[in-house]
């Protein structure tokens, strides 16, 4: 193949490639799968070719990762990386016995408000170099800590210079200066806040929650955002039981975030949205905010047992979880969660992808896009297996080699 590098000598190679699906970019995205003694071939900013080593095509560049684990890119489908400031106070509170409460969230909104362009673009620009060496190769990002016209749309539009997967999340918090009147905070939401901030997103979130916004507020706000063509995704059951995930299911929703304290009813809707071929309502659990709270984790077994799509990402923000690390939360998910380690891989890399309706990445199989990690061990297992150990050791992102940790 000409143009093309081929990469192997690998040890694992994780497809989640769905056995006899279509090549290209539709329909190949299937359950957890991988190869042993395999070889990939990219050709461009795709995969062209993947086997087994013995059967490997000739190509122009050769690289052979003796033994490594090659694995597709992680996808962190849910992260607040457009802001200022710091909340390490609040965390060691919280350590020390403190509840977490949604309240935390007005102090980071005071210091974004107060920061200039660039400071912001700066510390969006350090999280997403952080997620790409601990092999996140693609990365969505809410606004949520503006709070007003101006200040979400510009957190937008920063976002918007580092990902595809921009998410407004005006409806994070009701802000202090509102504190009086939620409604008019929820009107604000809808009009002229949506009209400055729909042109830089593609997604709609809503934080449904107790101290946040209700279930008619977060219905309102979505169908608005809808009606603007962003798509629905929704903060849900973080701190306790409530609306959030029917809300979700109900507006169509790509994904409910959090999922922690979920009803029979609620497993069984999220689990009958994805009935039938249809691109249901994804469980996007985030045991790093539980670790960073000290919550009850999500139950992702009875989750998994009940046929839901389960995916996991960082939740990256100040105040719950300030972790970017997809390998972390792949730790938290086999060892508190009881997620295999296939399925924790999965929801890292394929998961995320369903959560953020691509057909793209998430998989290794010929039209994927070539994201694409090695590990520093012989199996995808070692992510959980070695907690805390940098594994990632190169890192391709479209077809191009991004980093090499040493
Ligand atoms: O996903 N739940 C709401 N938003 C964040 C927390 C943000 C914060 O505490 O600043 C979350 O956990
Ligand atoms: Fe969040």
């Amino acid at each position: 193949m000409s143009g093309a590098t081929l990469i192997t000598g690998i040890g694992e190679l994780v497809t989640n490639a769905a056995a006899g699906g279509a090549p290209g970019p539709r329909g190949a995205l299937g359950e957890f799968a991988a190869i042993t003694d395999a070889a990939l071939v990219i050709e461009g900013d795709h995969v062209a070719w993947t086997g087994p080593a013995a059967s490997a095509p000739a190509a122009d560049e050769r690289i052979d990762v003796q033994g490594r684990a090659v694995l597709p890119g992680f996808v962190d489908s849910h992260a607040h990386l457009i802001f200022a400031g710091e909340r390490s106070a609040e965390f060691a509170a919280r350590m020390a016995g403190q509840e977490y409460a949604a309240g935390g969230i007005r102090s980071t909104v005071a210091a974004t408000r107060a920061a200039s362009d660039d400071d912001l673009r700066r510390g969006l620009a350090r999280f997403a170099g952080e997620m790409l060496r601990q092999g996140t190769t693609t990365f969505e990002c809410k606004s949520g800590y503006g709070l007003t016209v101006h200040d979400e749309a510009r957190s937008l539009a920063i976002a918007a210079e580092a990902t595809d997967e921009v998410t407004y999340l005006g409806a994070h918090v009701v802000p202090a200066e509102y504190a009086d009147d939620p409604a008019g905070y929820v009107d604000l939401v809808r009009g002229p806040m949506l009209d400055a901030c729909a042109p830089h997103a593609r997604w709609v979130d809503v934080f449904c929650e107790r101290g946040a916004f209700d279930g008619d507020q977060a219905r309102a706000i979505l169908a608005a955002g809808q009606a603007r063509g962003l798509q629905p995704r929704v903060h849900a059951n973080q701190l306790g039981p409530g609306p959030g995930v029917m809300v979700a299911v109900e507006a169509g929703a790509a994904s409910a975030d959090h999922c922690t304290f979920l009803t029979d009813a609620d497993i069984d809707a999220l689990a009958a949205s994805g009935a039938g071929g249809a691109r249901g309502t994804v469980a996007t659990l985030l045991p790093g905010a539980e670790f960073g709270t000290r919550q009850p984790y999500p139950d992702a077994r009875r989750m998994l047992d009940a046929g839901v799509t389960v995916a996991l990402a960082t939740d990256c923000n100040p105040g719950s979880s300030y972790t970017s690390s997809m390998p972390f939360c792949v730790a938290l998910a086999v060892r508190d969660m009881r997620m295999t380690t296939a399925e924790a891989v999965w929801a890292a890399t394929a998961g995320g992808a369903r959560a953020l309706r691509r057909d793209d990445v998430g998989y290794l199989a010929p039209g994927a896009r070539a994201d694409l990690i090695t590990l520093d061990a012989p199996s995808h297992a070692y992510l959980a297996y070695r907690p805390g150990v940098p594994l990632v050791r190169d890192v391709w992102q479209a077809g191009r080699r991004v980093t090499a940790m040493s």
